[in-house]
């Protein structure tokens, strides 16, 4: 079974779209990254998906359960960790965990293994009767990945789980995330306008202006820039450039000095080259396209990094979303 299968998903306010005709299919077990700039429609896809939202018009499906016809199924199924913190920073990590158990009903004999469990895993076990305010924005986010997994949810949507965090508390909070399919039996939705994070991801789709505009295997959409590009420095411009031209049957072209080539897997043409023009060779190096370089050609734009602030729009989504728990 697929864990999310939305089918021509749209989602409009007023006259604008923010979500168009979107297509994916995420399977069971796998990380699942969707990528783009700010305001192409990410967090209003997600509010979808956790029947915070209702499309114009589509349909979206998560464990099964259709998020229009079955939203509770659907609540029950999913974990959530919102673009701004929810917890309650009056209360202890483990009390926090402990209110969202009871939300959800797990059974009271499960709650402390299960609640004890996730805090090894997130590493705040020691932590556990500190409170939340007294967390750096590293803690609390990894506090919420345990939140979310507190009732055994099949699908974990993370909204930009790494926004504002330093470069060392995103790459704890990785490693923590990576782990997830397989050590929680969750199949993971995120979002980030981090083009190298999603280097881990199973698959990804690029959201720009509410249109997905690609969609793959990291791998696969590195590739359809056409390969590594590899850059070589002779004593002999010129003869070397016609020398790797026959050798690869490729075009070489010069820049600043340096010669480059695009190749498929530039790492295995590296001997060959060096073997056909070695005693010029002064140096080599290789450039490995980047899902940045993806976006690039998607969009003819850089992904903008400056303005993802929080917005009005997601503290509200997060106080429906809690007024929807309290009635459920
Ligand atoms: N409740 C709303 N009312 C009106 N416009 C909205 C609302 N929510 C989002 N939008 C608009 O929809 C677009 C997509 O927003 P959003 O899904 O928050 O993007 P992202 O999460 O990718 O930054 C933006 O143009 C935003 O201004
Ligand atoms: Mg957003």
């Amino acid at each position: 079974m697929l864990a999310i299968n939305v089918k021509n998903l749209s989602k409009k306010f007023g006259a604008t779209t923010a979500v168009d005709d979107i297509s994916l299919e995420v399977p069971e077990g796998t990380i699942f990254g969707f990528l783009g700039p700010n305001g192409a429609g990410k967090t209003t896809t997600i509010n979808i998906l956790c029947t915070l939202l209702s499309p114009s018009s589509g349909t979206a499906f998560i464990a099964g359960h259709d998020c229009s016809r079955e939203p509770s199924k659907v609540r029950k199924s999913i974990g959530i960790v919102f673009q701004d913190t929810t917890l309650d920073k009056d209360l202890t990590a483990y009390e926090n965990l402990m209110f969202h158990a009871y939300l959800y009903n797990v059974k009271k004999k499960e709650m402390k293994g299960r609640i004890h469990d996730l805090l090894h895993f997130i590493g705040l076990y020691d932590r556990k009767d500190d409170l939340v305010k007294k967390f750096s924005g590293g803690m609390k986010r990894r506090l919420e990945v345990a939140r979310g997994l507190v009732h055994r949810p099949q699908v974990l949507f993370l909204d930009e789980p790494t926004l504002g965090l330093d470069p060392q508390s995103r790459a704890l909070l990785w490693e923590f995330i990576v782990e997830l399919p397989k050590k929680h039996n969750v199949s993971v939705f995120m979002t980030t306008h981090y083009m190298e994070e999603a280097e881990v991801c199973n698959d990804i789709a690029i959201i720009d202006n509410g249109k997905i505009i690609a969609t793959g295997s990291p791998a696969e959409l590195k590739k359809t820039l056409g390969g590594d590009v590899i850059y070589v420095r002779t004593s002999d411009n010129k003869s070397a450039k016609i020398e790797i031209e026959n050798l690869f049957d490729v075009h070489v072209h010069e820049k600043n000095d340096e010669l480059f080539l695009t190749a498929l897997r530039g790492d295995a043409c590296i001997p060959e080259l060096i073997n056909s023009i070695g005693e010029t060779v002064l140096s080599v190096r290789l450039q490995r396209p980047t899902l940045n370089d993806v976006f690039l050609k998607m969009t003819g734009r850089q992904i903008r990094d400056s303005d993802m602030t929080s917005n009005d729009t997601v503290k509200e989504s997060i106080r429906a979303y809690r007024r929807k728990l309290d009635r459920h």
